[in-house]
């Protein structure tokens, strides 16, 4: 894993957004995420294109997850927060950003047809993830399968209630179960970008990269990854043991 201790919040978004310019400017596919994390770098991304150095006409973008039963109008869909936050705001063609259909007749079958459509695309070149306080990545809970493909999972507590702040804080509203792009799925990614910012993170964090490889931490698959990249702020970084090794590593890249 290469990772990257940086100063704020900002600083996270940043490092990812010059990451992920890399893949847009070759045109590559890209996979996206939902959640707070990831806005600053998609406001850093806009910039970017508003300013003309970044173009996505050529890019195709994968979402990694879905709330099942959300129209993909309503508010709190990632469909339509994609949208909303990012892909309206670019040069990409919406037809080809993709997202697992909570709304799918058959959502059994969503999952699988949604890794043949990721497959039939090549592959996806690098694919951003956050990291919930639970150590999930995409929506992949505890226990899940290290390997698991695209898929239906049933929501932990902790993340209904770390969502609710999304549905008026009522927690009723969140949906159950969601579609999700599994960890054998993130795995196929050529590049896997993990950004977490935030106190709340830090256990998460400690747990992925210091912790034992566990589908009790479903983030510390990424230990198997050849291509892995960490970038968090200070504060996600509180618990860990070696922090100084990894900044050592940072300031002598070869
Ligand atoms: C949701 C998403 C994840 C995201 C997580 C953390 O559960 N499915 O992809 O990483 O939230 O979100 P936040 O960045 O808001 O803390």
């Amino acid at each position: 894993m290469d990772i990257f201790i940086k100063a704020t919040p900002q600083d996270v978004a940043t490092h990812a957004a010059d990451v992920m310019a890399e893949y847009v400017r070759n045109g590559q596919t890209i996979g996206l995420a939902t959640g707070s994390t990831p806005l600053l770098m998609y406001r850093e991304l806009i910039a970017r294109f508003q300013a003309k150095e970044l173009s996505f006409k050529d890019c195709t973008a994968f979402l990694l997850d879905e709330y099942i039963g959300l129209p993909r109008e309503h508010e709190q869909s990632y469909y339509r927060f994609i949208r909303d936050n990012f892909t309206s705001h670019i040069d990409i063609d919406d037809a080809k950003v993709h997202s697992p259909n909570g709304l799918a007749e058959d959502v059994h079958a969503e999952g699988p047809a949604y890794d043949a459509a990721i497959e039939a695309a090549g592959g996806i070149a690098c694919q951003l993830v956050g990291v919930g306080a639970n150590g999930h990545i995409g929506f992949n809970e505890p226990a899940c399968s290290l390997n698991s493909g695209t898929r239906v999972e049933t929501l932990h507590p902790k993340t209904i209630a770390d969502n609710a702040r999304f549905f008026d804080d009522d927690e009723s509203q969140v949906p159950v179960h969601v579609l999700t792009q599994g960890l054998g799925t993130i795995s196929r990614a050529g590049h896997v970008l993990l950004i977490a910012t935030g106190a709340a993170k830090a256990r998460a964090v400690k747990a992925l990269i210091e912790g034992p490889l566990s589908a009790f931490c479903p983030a510390s698959v990424l230990q198997l990854h050849n291509h892995a990249t960490v970038i968090i702020d200070e504060e996600a970084a509180q618990l860990l043991e070696y922090s100084d090794y990894y900044r050592f590593c940072a300031d002598n890249r070869v």
